[in-house]
C-alpha cells in the first residue's frame, strides 16, 4: 500500500485537512461503540449461578487444604542429611504453596468473571484528580461493588474467602516463626572447613587437584577434601560456606597487593563462590577479561585483581583463599578465608 493510498485519520499539515477519501476509504473511522451486550448464563439462570458459587468455593477450598497441606510438609516433611530428603521437602511444600495461593487467585478470577456484576460503562476521559463529589460517587461504587459481589447474601462462599484469605499468610508466617527460636549465630559464618594444609577436591567428586593439571584459562569448582566426613550432618551447609571457583591465568596478569603476596600458586588463585551482594554463586568466569560474574544482578569481580568489585551492587570483593602446593603437587589451602563469605552485612558485626 503506497502512502497515497493509505487512510488518513485526521489532523493539519501546512494549514490542510489530511482528512480526506481515497476509493471507498473513509475519511475517518466512526466510533464502533461497544458491542452488544451478551448475559452470562449466570446472569439468567439461577441453578447457573449456584453451579459457579460451588466451583468459587471449591477453588478456595483448595487454597485452604494446600495452606493445611503446607503447614503439615513443614512440621512433617523437614529435609534430612541427604540431597533426597530435601528435594522431597521442597516439593511437597512448594506443590502445596501452589495450591494455597494459586486456589485463592483462581477463585477470585471466576468470581469476577461469573457472579459479580457485568455492567459495562463508557466514561469519557477527564482530568485524573478527581473533585470531591467524583470520589464520593467512587465510594459508592465501591460499596456497590461490594454489595454486588454478593458476599452478604452467599454464607458459604463468605465462610470459604475469609478462611482462605486468613489462612493463607501462615504459609509465610509459620516458617518465619520457627526461625525465631533457630540458630542465628552468625559467627558461624567466619570460619568454613578450610585450614591450613586441606587439599582442593573438585565438586562434586572430592577428588584432590594437581597444580600440575589446571590449564591456564580454566577453571575449577572446588569444595574442601573429605567435606562429607567432616561436615558430618552439616555437610551441606559446610559446602554452602566453603565453595570456591578456582582460576588459573598467566602469573604476569595478576596484580597482587603486598599483603597477598604468596596467596597464589603460579597464577591458580581461588575465591569465596559466594557473592559478596546477596549470596548467589557466582560462576561465570570469562577468560580473556578475567571478570567472574554473578548472574544474579549482575556484579562483576576482576579475578586478576583480588576479585574486585569492577560492576554491579556487590560492596566487597570476594574473599580470597590463600594457597600453595603440598610436598606431592597438590593444592592445599593455608588458611580459613581471611574474613567472613557472604553477603556484605555480615561484615557489621566485625
Ligand atoms: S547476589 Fe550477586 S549480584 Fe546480587
Amino acid at each position: 500500500m503506497t502512502n497515497e493510498q493509505t487512510p488518513q485519520i485526521g489532523g493539519t499539515a501546512g494549514g490542510q485537512d489530511l482528512a480526506r477519501t481515497e476509493g471507498t476509504v473513509p475519511a475517518r473511522f466512526e466510533d464502533p461503540g461497544l458491542p452488544e451486550h451478551r448475559l452470562r448464563q449466570s446472569d439468567v439462570d439461577p441453578a447457573a449461578a449456584k453451579r459457579a458459587e460451588r466451583q468459587v468455593v471449591a477453588m478456595f477450598a483448595i487454597s485452604i487444604l494446600g495452606t493445611i497441606g503446607f503447614l503439615l510438609a513443614y512440621f512433617l516433611v523437614r529435609p534430612g542429611e541427604t540431597v533426597a530428603s530435601m528435594r522431597i521437602s521442597n516439593i511437597a511444600l512448594g506443590i502445596s504453596l501452589f495450591l494455597a495461593m494459586f486456589g485463592i487467585g483462581a477463585a477470585a478470577v471466576h468470581w469476577a468473571k461469573t457472579l459479580m456484576s457485568d455492567h459495562e460503562r463508557q466514561e469519557a476521559r477527564h482530568p485524573q484528580r478527581s473533585d470531591a463529589a467524583t470520589r464520593e460517587a467512587a465510594l459508592d461504587v465501591l460499596r456497590q461493588g461490594a454489595e454486588d459481589s454478593g458476599i452478604g447474601r452467599r454464607g458459604v462462599l463468605k465462610g470459604a474467602v475469609v478462611s482462605a484469605v486468613a489462612l493463607a499468610p501462615l504459609t509465610v508466617a509459620v516458617p518465619l516463626i520457627g526461625e525465631v527460636g533457630g540458630d542465628w549465630n552468625v559467627s558461624k559464618f567466619r570460619h568454613t572447613l578450610w585450614e591450613r594444609g586441606k587439599r582442593l577436591a573438585r565438586d562434586p567428586s572430592g577428588e584432590p587437584i594437581r597444580a600440575a593439571d589446571v590449564t591456564i584459562g580454566s577453571v575449577f569448582h572446588v569444595i574442601p577434601e573429605n567435606l562429607r566426613e567432616e561436615g558430618g550432618s552439616h555437610w551441606i551447609e559446610e559446602k554452602a560456606k566453603a565453595v570456591v571457583l578456582m582460576v588459573r591465568m598467566d602469573p604476569r596478569d595478576l596484580k597482587e597487593t603486598p599483603e597477598r603476596a604468596g596467596w597464589s600458586y603460579d597464577g591458580i588463585v581461588a575465591y569465596s563462590k559466594i557473592c559478596t551482594h546477596v549470596g548467589c554463586p557466582v560462576a561465570l568466569y570469562e577468560q580473556q577479561t578475567h571478570h567472574l560474574l554473578c548472574p544474579c544482578h549482575q556484579s562483576t569481580f576482576d579475578m586478576s585483581d583480588g576479585a574486585k568489585v569492577v560492576f554491579g551492587p556487590a560492596a566487597r570483593p570476594l574473599p580470597q583463599l590463600p594457597i600453595t602446593v603440598d610436598d606431592d603437587g597438590y593444592l592445599i589451602a593455608q588458611d580459613d578465608f581471611d574474613e567472613p563469605i557472604g553477603p556484605s552485612y555480615w561484615e557489621r558485626l566485625r
